[in-house]
């Protein structure tokens, strides 16, 4: 595979991937197609997405034209929070493999490090008749031994976890048979992570940036009046000017440049096909530096909805 990373376990993982959050089934499906025709080999999707039925569909028909194998490309999807009980992991999994219609994925993340209520029928987001989500505290290393478990198993190829904070990395890391191999988080020029990124590098677990453009097209009751939007900012379009790039294309790779794994979404095939073509250029540590005084720190997707569990892993600077 091109563009690739080799990752704790000696597996390898494209630096690339489609990411699909708030892409309906019909997009993911045209945008998986589009992706693959145009070189990505990672696309990242979660069974809270609900579109994994459509990535299936789409692989399988890029399969059966013969334009790729199935090891050819690198799939990653995500445990829910209502799954983190030991006896529900494998469960959870087996969906998102019947989903995907995949015998195995090659990266399997915790989503988040906080347990919802399982109501048995799949309901994503347990509330209450007041609208109160249904939290539940969970045992994050009963959690991770179910995921060593699919390691194990052969059904997942590599093992991580999503929003984690440094505490709760190290709570794993000290208890684990396997370790992760990254922690997908939001990262961008704004909030870019640089001391997670610093303690998970001390442990050999790599960052995976969500939102890396900035996420500007996360629903509106996430977006602050007033706030700024990354991808106009100035300093970006300047760099850009430099090497015919575009300031998607210059947050991108400044962030490959870090070392760091990238899944943008988008579903335009012009955008796609965009953001792919990031190797061609090198950042100077001069553009570098500018795009490090573009940090607010301020995080942009708070998990709301989750504020008051105890796990809740955004109360600590990082
Ligand atoms: P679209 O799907 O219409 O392309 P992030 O990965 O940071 O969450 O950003 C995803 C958002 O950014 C989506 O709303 C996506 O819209 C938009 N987007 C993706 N690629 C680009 C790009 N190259 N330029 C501008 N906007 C983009």
């Amino acid at each position: 595979m091109a563009n690739t990373v080799t990752l704790n376990n000696g597996h390898k993982m494209p630096v690339i991937g489609l990411g699909t959050w708030q892409a309906t089934p019909e997009q993911t499906h045209r945008a998986v197609k589009i992706a693959l025709e145009v070189g990505y080999r990672h696309v990242d999707t979660a069974f809270a997405y609900g579109n994994e039925e459509a990535i299936g569909a789409a692989l399988q028909e890029h399969f059966k034209e013969g334009k790729l194998k199935r090891e050819d490309v690198f799939i990653t999807t995500k445990l829910w929070m209502t799954h983190m009980k030991k006896d529900d992991v494998p469960i959870n999994l087996s969906e998102s493999l019947r989903r995907l219609k995949l015998d195995y994925v090659d990266l399997y993340l915790v989503h988040a490090p906080m347990g919802f209520k399982n109501r048995g029928d799949w309901t994503i987001f347990p509330a209450d008749e007041h609208g109160k989500s249904e939290l539940e505290s969970v045992n994050l290393i009963e959690t991770w031994r179910a995921m060593e478990d699919l390691l194990d198993s052969g059904k997942v190829r590599a093992i991580g976890v999503s929003n984690f904070n440094s505490e709760q990395i190290d709570l794993i890391v000290q208890a684990a048979r396997h370790q992760p191999v990254t922690n997908q988080v939001e990262c961008n020029a704004y909030f870019p992570q640089e001391k997670l990124e610093e303690f998970c590098e001390k442990r050999n677990i790599r960052l995976t940036a969500y939102s890396p453009l900035g996420s500007p097209g996360r629903p509106g009751h996430l977006i602050n009046e007033g706030s700024r939007v990354l991808l106009e900012e100035t300093t970006l379009q300047d760099i850009g000017r430099k090497y015919g790039k575009t300031p998607a294309q210059v947050l991108l790779r400044n962030l490959i440049q870090r070392g760091i794994f990238v899944i943008p979404k988008s579903t335009s095939p012009q955008r796609i096909k965009e953001n792919f073509e990031v190797f061609d250029f090198t950042l100077t540590e001069d553009d570098m530096n500018k795009i490090r005084q573009l940090q607010t720190n301020e995080r942009m997707l708070k998990f709301h909805f989750a504020a008051d569990h105890p796990e809740y892993p955004f109360n600590i600077p990082y």
